[in-house]
């Protein structure tokens, strides 16, 4: 089985986790769009949801599959969010935002009961890091806040580009990919990169999954948070 089914079959897997009545949490990235197109199915087939989305694009996707969407300011308390991720560690920390969409993600899985992570098999790593950390910073002085988080031990720290450009957030931050290669305390790194002034948000989120649903060959992994 390609990558590309298995991310097919978990995201329509955690379509199948929601229930009528829901406001549902719409994440970002190639595997959700597997579930948000499934779940439009589902509304077609007549399930009663609604939902906020985690980026522009995932609005836009949710609108042509007719999902009715919020605002995030008119709501106080998500049902249930599926999303992907770049990287789950056992604990089943994340790292997000390969998509650039790490801001909103994290605003809206901080506002949900349930933070469901669906991705493929690959996705699932013994320690979190290989995958470079997505940090969105403010435009101004971002090469401040560049040079504050090699001190904190990234080997390498590239300013994201779209052709010859800075790659631009919804939210209008620029995002620094960190290579740390291996994070051991992710708690701890997280803290620390919290205080950089000018940092806007990072791509790791800390003991906020409830469950992982992984795609691993032709069938599907539930995976529950272990202690790190
Ligand atoms: C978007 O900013 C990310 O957090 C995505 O959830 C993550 O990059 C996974 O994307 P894919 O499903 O495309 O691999």
């Amino acid at each position: 089985m390609t990558i590309e089914q298995e991310k097919r079959l978990a995201g329509e897997a955690a379509a199948e986790l929601v229930e009528s009545g829901m406001l549902v949490g719409l994440g970002t990235g190639s595997t959700a769009a597997f579930a948000i197109r499934r779940l439009g199915e589902r509304v077609r087939e007549g399930l009663r949801i609604r939902g906020v989305a985690t980026s522009r694009q995932t609005a836009e996707l949710a609108g042509a599959v007719g999902i009715e969407t919020m605002d995030i300011g008119q709501v106080e308390r998500i049902d249930l969010t599926i999303d992907g991720a770049d990287e789950i560690d056992p604990a089943l920390n994340l790292i997000k935002g390969g998509g650039g969409a790490l801001f909103r993600e994290k605003i809206v899985a901080a506002a949900s009961a349930r933070l469901v992570i669906f991705a493929d098999h690959t996705k699932l790593v013994p320690h979190l890091g290989a995958f470079p950390l997505p940090v969105e910073v403010n435009p101004f002085g971002w090469q401040l806040a560049a040079t504050r988080i090699r001190g904190l031990g990234a080997k390498e720290v590239s300013l994201r580009r779209v052709a010859d450009c800075a790659f631009v957030t919804d939210n209008h931050g620029y995002v620094l990919d960190c290579h740390f290669q291996q994070i051991t305390n992710p708690a701890d790194l997280a803290d620390q990169l919290r205080r950089i002034t000018g940092v806007m948000e990072i791509g790791l989120f800390i003991g906020m999954a409830d469950l992982a649903v992984l795609g691993d060959g032709g069938s599907v992994r539930r995976i529950q948070p272990t202690p790190a």
